[in-house]
């Protein structure tokens, strides 16, 4: 059969609310042209983030109920450690509230002044947490990752030259090596297990810790199933095994590749850094049993992670973004190929060339899918990137819009109807205009700036 079905049947429905193109109109401007500004009942298909917006299995909701709440000690931390283990066979495990938390007791302890952490590329909570000790971020993904266009099958990949050559001039100011699976900075693009593991030899070479951002480790382990070389027979949870075996702790949300609505979780091998972590996990977080979450939480993620590695999942998964990947190119709407795991991301620079980058095309294609079509999505591009620490405004690299697909959501009819939209913008896009920014905070200006049209 060619039409690969959703491998699940729904059982708890949310209704959308139907809104019209005025009503959609008149919410824009009063959200000021910024989606973040919006409710989310007036908006019809949600693709803003993949990030804790899954639905749960009736096994997860279910083990929500054995939840016990204990503060010390309680029967769902083991459940949720051997989960982890049986897939990260890492020797201590940290539950965190969230993957940014993981990141800022991580930091805290081996960031600082004068410290340099290279990754293929950082996404922004890690880079900011790194940033936050004064110490720097350095992205060394290969020159592939950073071509729209080139369809290398593994453009996540850390450029080891580069990292080597880090390495050599400066490896006494690197604490620790990062790799992001996938690289969602980067377009949501995998990375190798071969990658991983000569990343890893070239760190240990040098005396440093691997660490993986492991936000998408499943996505990013079908990618290896299907793209490298010699891994076709193997099982996703042996290539996932693989992929965490080379490495010396991971950060991870679990609002992606746990299908849970909350939680994170910081993983290492090194007892003293576990005994530091802990100790600030107790001053930010909570007990080592619980760390910010409840137990009915670390329920939900441990029943997720034995259920993001199935195989049906998983194809259904990546092929949603491709279906929908596949339809924009044949209606001649640039994306960046191939397409990743997590989503699909637009070229809104090369769509509306007739707006210019500081009139902020990903916007103007943002606010347009939502006024035609009420579906929501994100910029990723100058509205993002464009304001710099002194106040001045650079065009970013590229203006892109994430299409960010949330796990067992949307059905196929969703994706038809976002195909649908794109293909009234086609039509209409001469006509659709830039935005100009009316007031802005000096950081992080997307989630909160205001717009106006420019006519
Ligand atoms: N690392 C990666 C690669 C991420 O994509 C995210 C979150 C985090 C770390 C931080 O995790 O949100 O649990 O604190 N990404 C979301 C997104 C927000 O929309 O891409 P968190």
């Amino acid at each position: 059969m060619r039409t690969i079905i959703e491998p699940f049947r729904i059982k708890a429905i949310e209704p959308i609310r139907m809104t019209t193109r005025d009503e959609r109109r008149g919410l824009l401007e009063a959200a000021a042209w910024n989606l973040f500004g919006l409710r989310s009942n007036d908006v019809m298909i949600d693709l803003l983030t993949d990030s804790g917006t899954s639905a749960m299995s009736a096994e997860q909701w279910a083990a929500v109920m054995r939840g016990d709440e204990s503060y010390a000690g309680s029967p769902s931390y083991y459940r949720f450690e051997s989960a982890v283990r049986e897939l990260m066979p890492f020797r201590h495990v940290i539950p965190t509230h969230q993957g940014r938390a993981a990141e800022a007791i991580l930091f805290s302890i081996v960031g600082g002044k004068g410290k340099v952490f290279p990754s293929n590329t950082h996404f922004d909570t890690t880079r900011g947490n790194i940033e936050a000790t004064g110490a720097t971020a350095i992205d060394l993904v290969i020159a592939e990752g950073n071509d729209p266009q080139s369809l290398y099958p593994f453009k996540g990949n850390i450029d080891l030259d580069r990292l080597e050559n880090l390495l050599r001039s400066a490896a006494n100011q690197v604490p620790l090596v990062m790799l992001t699976v996938t690289n969602n900075a980067g377009g949501g693009q995998p990375v190798s297990l071969e990658n991983i593991r000569s990343a890893a030899a070239v760190s240990h070479r040098y005396g440093k810790p691997l660490f993986i951002d492991g936000c998408r480790f499943a996505e990013n382990a079908w990618f290896i199933k299907c793209r490298e070389s010699g891994q076709a027979s193997r099982t996703v949870p042996e290539i996932v095994r693989d992929m965490f075996a080379v490495a010396d702790g991971m950060t991870m949300s679990a609002k992606k590749d746990a299908f849970a609505n909350i939680g994170g979780w910081l993983a290492v091998n090194d007892d003293r850094l576990a005994a530091s972590a802990r100790n600030r996990l107790i001053l930010t977080e909570g007990f080592p049993t619980y760390g910010g979450l409840s137990g009915r939480d670390l329920e939900a993620i441990a029943v997720g992670l034995h259920e993001i590695v199935d195989e049906q999942y998983l194809r259904y998964r990546v092929r949603t973004n491709e279906y929908i990947g596949e339809k924009l190119i044949a209606l001649g709407v640039p994306i960046v190929r191939p397409v990743g795991g997590h989503a699909v991301f637009v070229d809104a620079r090369g769509l509306l060339p007739h707006i210019p980058p500081l009139r902020y095309p990903g916007q103007a294609l943002a606010v347009a899918l939502y006024e035609v079509g009420g579906i929501r999505s994100c910029e990723i591009g100058t509205v993002m990137f464009g304001l710099k620490p002194d106040g001045t405004e650079q065009p970013a690299d590229m203006d892109l819009v994430r299409l960010a697909m949330p796990r067992r959501v949307y059905t196929q009819s969703h994706a038809d109807y976002v195909v649908e939209v794109f293909e009234e913008i086609v039509r209409t896009r001469d006509s659709l205009t830039g935005l100009r920014i009316k007031s802005q905070p000096p950081q992080l200006r997307h989630f909160t700036a205001q717009f106006e049209l420019v006519p």
